[in-house]
């Protein structure tokens, strides 16, 4: 995650977050905090090496995608891809979300037209960047949080026997 987010000069991937915001993005005690009810990281690893993650969230108002990450070294290959798909099927088949959130900085146009691509589109939805939140500090000014949704249906029985 802070690889991926934050990265060195030497080990940057084509979009991130460490031209704009100074520290870490999580800490262990931040990862620990997400093992309970409705939350799921997915990994995936390359022997004992893990190349990516995603965290989805379960919840009464909307599944939340969020913590998409690759290894910085491995990006441009399509991993981020898969593992956004392998997140909406999770969320689909276990918090049986009909509508996905993902959020993205206002600074970041890139990302949000890779979300776009993706069937996310703004909900014009927009709040200020979480100081006290442990994620980091700007660097610089007018950063904002926008937020995207997905509407997404679960497969009916019924489709899937039309289609055997
Ligand atoms: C966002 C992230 C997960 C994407 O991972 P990835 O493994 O590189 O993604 P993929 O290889 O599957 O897809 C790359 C996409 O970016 C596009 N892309 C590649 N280089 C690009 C560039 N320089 N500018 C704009 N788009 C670019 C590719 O065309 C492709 O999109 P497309 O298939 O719609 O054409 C990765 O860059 C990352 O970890 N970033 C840091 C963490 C982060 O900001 N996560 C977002 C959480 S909200």
């Amino acid at each position: 995650m802070n690889r991926a987010y934050r990265p060195s000069a030497q080990e940057t991937g084509w979009t991130h977050e460490a031209n704009l915001i100074a520290g870490e993005r999580i800490s262990t005690e931040q990862v620990l905090s997400l093992f309970h009810e409705q939350s799921t990281i997915l990994l995936l690893r390359l022997g004992q090496e893990i190349v990516a993650c995603v965290h989805v969230q379960g919840g009464q108002s909307g599944t939340y995608i969020g913590m998409l990450a690759t290894n910085p070294t491995m990006q441009t290959q399509g991993i981020g891809k898969q593992m956004l798909l392998h997140a909406e099927a999770y969320a689909i088949e276990h918090y049986n979300a009909s509508v996905l959130k993902v959020s993205v900085l206002s600074l970041r146009p890139e990302l949000l037209a890779f979300y776009e691509r993706r069937g996310y589109a703004l909900t014009g939805q927009v709040e200020e960047y979480p100081l006290s939140a442990g994620v980091g500090q700007p660097m610089v000014t007018g950063i904002q949080v926008l937020s995207l949704e997905k509407r997404v249906r679960k497969p009916s029985i019924q489709a899937s026997i039309v289609k055997m």
